[in-house]
């Protein structure tokens, strides 16, 4: 069904796909972006419900707000660190929201298609998941587009939910920075800065019953 050059390009697609902080400011052909939310509205999600929208934000006026919902918060996450941890995780850069051209608010629904959608009822956090892997198509979409794009969670949903004027029942999932750049790292730019490294797949894989190897 694919061709070995088409195997390989899906793998070299997801090995090099990163999360991305730092954008130039050169805009984006209109017809790429649609391409990307294309890739994202052909996600799976739960009983086919398709929860998500899309906010394209192009208003540096915006843009400045939801950096200041989410230097606000990563302030605010500072206490969980102490000593040099804390000095290090406020040096860490986790937003490039006033840099992008572009970000793109993904939203759920939990109320689309109705109270019974299939396979929903049993878990409801299954909206939130369909919609990530809307965002994980469009992270895929992008990178094959040479674009980088970070995910931005640090924020209070009632913050993004002001300041873009999303209804109280709407979930704002995630903020997506979206842009070209010249600073595309190989590895994650965590592990760069010594915060995390990537786990032993090994030691995540159990034989029939969790914890055996
Ligand atoms: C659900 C989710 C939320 C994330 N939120 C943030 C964030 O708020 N700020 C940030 O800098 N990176 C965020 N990231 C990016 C991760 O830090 C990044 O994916 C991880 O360090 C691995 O790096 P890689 O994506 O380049 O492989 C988020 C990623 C996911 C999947």
């Amino acid at each position: 069904m694919f061709t070995k050059e088409e195997k390989e390009a899906i793998y070299k697609v997801i090995y090099h796909r990163r999360d991305i902080r730092s954008f130039l400011s050169t805009p984006i052909p209109e017809n790429t972006i649609h391409k990307i939310l294309n890739a994202a509205h052909h996600a799976p999600s739960v009983g086919f419900m398709q929860p998500w929208n899309f906010i394209l934000v192009s208003s540096n006026e915006i843009k400045e707000k939801l950096a200041w919902a989410a230097d606000k918060e990563r302030r605010a996450l500072a206490i969980h660190y102490e000593g040099e941890k804390e000095t290090k995780f406020l040096s860490l850069k986790v937003e490039g929201l006033k840099e992008s051209p572009l970000t793109i608010c993904v939203t759920c629904d939990p109320t689309r298609g109705g109270s019974h959608i299939l396979g929903r009822n049993s878990i409801p956090e299954t909206d939130a998941l369909s919609t990530a892997c809307a965002i994980q198509n469009m992270w895929l979409a992008a990178s094959a587009e040479g674009l980088a794009m970070g995910w931005v969670s640090f924020y209070k949903k009632n913050d993004i939910r002001d300041i873009l004027e999303i209804p109280p029942h709407i979930e704002p999932i995630a903020l997506i920075s979206i842009g070209y750049t010249d600073d595309y790292p190989e590895k994650p730019i965590l592990e760069l800065a010594d915060w995390e490294k990537r786990r032993s797949l090994d030691n995540l894989i159990f034989q029939n019953k969790w914890g055996e190897n």
